[in-house]
């Protein structure tokens, strides 16, 4: 499978391509720290972050497929292993031991912002490229994260 087979030129998506590995290394951190968050979540706010904390990773597992199958669509592999993961990824991971649960709700308003970040110069290298498969897919999961940043902000009760 090459880009060519789907009217690509290869040249040109090579940008995607590799944002696309950067972008997976880290929502797979973003993705173990909400696993963490949701483990580790104690207080009053538990039966509500545990819960929501869980349907994050949810989302976040079924994006991280999405992203690495987009990758071997435009014919390249995509980062597979945990060491490259923690190379590559500028999202950092955390210890969630003990974690005050405002906090880990500020951790988590941060990664998304960095990968709303990130999903902004895929859009932009995705139109360069004429890549309206991966522009869409970003677009779609950059919304998601948009409007959790809305409803996590509202529950730390920011402005
Ligand atoms: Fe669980």
């Amino acid at each position: 499978m090459n880009a060519e087979a789907i009217s690509l030129n290869e040249k040109e998506v090579k940008p995607v391509v590799d944002l696309l590995n950067d972008y997976l290394a880290n929502y797979h951190i973003h993705y173990q720290k909400l696993r963490g968050c949701h483990w580790n979540i104690k207080g009053q706010n538990f039966f509500t972050l545990h819960v929501k904390f869980e349907e994050l990773y949810t989302n976040a597992q079924l994006t991280i497929d999405e992203i690495a199958e987009r990758v071997l669509t435009l014919g390249k592999p995509p980062h597979s292993r945990f060491a490259d993961y923690i190379n590559e990824s500028s999202i950092k991971e955390i210890d969630t031991i003990g974690m005050v649960d405002l906090d880990m709700v500020e951790a988590i308003l941060d990664d998304m912002a960095k990968l709303i970040e990130l999903e902004r110069y895929l859009l932009i290298a995705s139109d360069e490229a004429g890549d309206d498969g991966t522009n869409d897919m970003v677009n779609r999961f950059m919304q998601f994260k948009e409007k959790n940043t809305w409803m996590l902000r509202s529950f730390a009760g920011k402005k």
